[in-house]
């Protein structure tokens, strides 16, 4: 997380900061100590207009630990600020739910029990950070976790350490101290000052900094060797193995976008999913979800915007074929397309949905020279009935419409059986692709439980609820089952391999979805 410092000399000043700020960081420290004639209710509540997500740290420096004298004006506004006026302020804080407020250690054990004490009171949630500065050197390794000890034994939600590098080796000193802190499961910030302690600036956050400061272009720094937030931006970007937390709007140009086109869209995972796994891929991306429109429109937008791939869904998968620049076979011989890649301008069309079916089903029962119902006769079906076919098994279509369930049997070349003669069909396994069973029909299944009998495996299209009626049934007769999170999850980690060139965490997203699911259901 990064953080900017607030240090305006008047209140006006500081609005303006914020707003930039909130918009722009994780967090904003409102350095009151510089803020003239700051009021804080206020500038909290023009934070959090800004943003829902913004943190707010809540500062108020001695004057023999600001970081940088304060210039002129500034100081002789602000030299009466005593200690009672200090904790008073630091107190309202706590009153305004700020999530932070950072109290000096050589304020002394009784200021800093008093606001422990205060925020219990409240049954506040702001955590106390610890801070201590020297402005001059970098004390031994030794003597930091000294200090580190003494504010973690004092009751420190946070510890911050920042000593100034007089030699480029001082900084070597950062990782040894986070280490020391993490290794007793505490939180920390730390890094050095000074120009020469830039590099432990960037570096803080990898080595596992709680949060680092930097100023916006132009802004003015409250510690000396503050970088601007670009810049810090851009080292994280460098950096191998960190996760970059920043908002959306504000990505950089060379993040990969990614978008769901559909309509309706509100009730996709696919966002949850596809950004949970772009974090943990330690891909700088992000996935938005899109109601469109206007298909046409929205596929200009694609070219013309730097946006790396796109799932497609109801109801544009086949639609969507008219505006491609190319189309994989399998999605040419399905006839629909739920992905695409942009490679550069050009468009390129793929399915995943069939391989993430066929992936999970392969997982419970080897498909060649098996049979497997599968019921409908829509795109799902579509899906199952191709992907059944190309991995050599057989393909048998039950639907309720007669003319529909004969024509995509025509497609594969397959029997067809109306839906009230599924009882006498011999088959290996059984897959739903109708809507039967799906929330808020969750008694409901598309066969008897009698039915079923025969299969091995049963399959279901449907992942809300997460068990449907039909695969509960399976289930207490002993068979194997396969539900529509199984798929849902395959057919995204199939989009993210062609996006990205990468294997897609699929148990991380597996649980994303079932967590999410599973709040849904109760
Ligand atoms: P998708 O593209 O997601 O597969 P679809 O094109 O709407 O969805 O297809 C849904 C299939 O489920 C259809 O074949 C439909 O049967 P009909 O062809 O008779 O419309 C089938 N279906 C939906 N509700 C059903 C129900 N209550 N009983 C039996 N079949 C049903």
């Amino acid at each position: 997380m990064i953080c900017i410092p607030i240090t305006d000399a008047t209140h006006q000043e500081a609005l303006r900061s914020v707003a930039r700020s909130a918009m722009a960081a994780d967090l904003i420290e409102l350095r009151m100590d510089l803020i003239a004639d700051g009021d804080l209710d206020q500038l909290i509540a023009a934070a959090r207009r800004v943003s829902g997500r913004i943190k707010i740290i809540v500062t108020c420096r001695r004057k023999e630990e600001a970081l940088l004298p304060p210039p002129l004006d500034q100081a002789d506004r602000k030299k009466g600020m005593t200690k009672t006026a200090k904790m008073r302020l630091l107190k309202q804080a706590i009153e305004l739910g700020v999530d932070f407020i950072d109290i000096e250690l050589a304020e002394g054990d009784k200021a800093i029990k008093q606001l422990q004490s205060f925020c219990r009171q409240q049954k506040s949630s702001t955590r106390i950070i610890v801070s201590w500065h020297d402005i001059s050197k970098t004390p031994s390794l030794g003597t930091l976790k000294e200090i580190f000890q003494t504010c973690a034994q004092i009751g420190a939600d946070i510890v911050k350490i920042v000593p100034y590098a007089r030699t480029a080796a001082d900084n070597l000193k950062v990782p040894g101290l986070i280490a020391y802190a993490k290794a007793q499961d505490r939180k920390i910030i730390a890094m050095c000052m000074g120009d020469l302690g830039q590099i432990s600036r960037v570096m803080a956050l990898v080595w596992g900094s709680y949060l680092g400061f930097a100023v916006l272009s132009g802004g003015k720094k409250s510690a000396p060797g503050q970088l601007t937030l670009n810049t810090m931006r851009e080292f994280q970007h460098l950096l191998p193995g960190h996760q970059r937390s920043i908002q959306p709007g504000l990505l950089p140009p060379d993040t990969l976008n990614f978008v769901l086109l559909g309509n309706p869209v509100r009730q996709s995972l696919s966002p949850l999913m596809h950004n949970k796994a772009l974090e943990a891929m330690q891909i700088d991306g992000h996935y938005s979800a899109f109601c469109v429109s206007d298909l046409a429109q929205a596929m200009t937008g694609i070219r013309g915007m730097s946006i790396r791939g796109a799932s497609v869904t109801i109801p544009f998968k086949t639609t969507v074929m008219d505006y491609l620049d190319e189309i994989d076979a399998d999605a040419v011989a399905l006839g629909a397309v739920n992905t695409i890649v942009n490679e550069r301008g050009r468009l390129v069309g793929y399915n995943t949905d069939w391989l993430g079916l066929m992936q999970a089903l392969e997982d419970k029962i080897p498909v060649v020279g098996k049979t497997f119902v599968i019921i409908g006769a829509g795109g799902a079906a579509r899906a199952a009935a191709y992907g059944i076919k190309k991995e050599g098994g057989r393909p048998v279509i039950v639907n309720r419409t007669r003319d529909k369930g004969r024509a995509l049997a025509a497609r594969f070349d397959c029997p067809f059986y109306p839906l009230s003669a599924i009882g006498k069909i011999q088959a290996h396994g059984l897959v739903n692709t109708t809507s039967v069973g799906m929330y808020p029909q969750i008694h409901q299944s598309p066969v008897t439980s009698a039915a079923l009998a025969n299969y091995q495996v049963v399959v279901d299209v449907i992942y809300n609820p997460l068990k449907t009626k039909l695969l509960r049934d399976a289930e207490a007769q002993g068979q194997k089952i396969v539900s529509g999170l199984e798929m849902f999850v395959r057919q995204g980690a199939g989009q993210l391999k062609l996006w990205t060139g990468k294997d897609a965490p699929l148990v991380l997203m597996r649980k994303t979805v079932r967590e999410r699911l599973e709040t849904l259901e109760t």
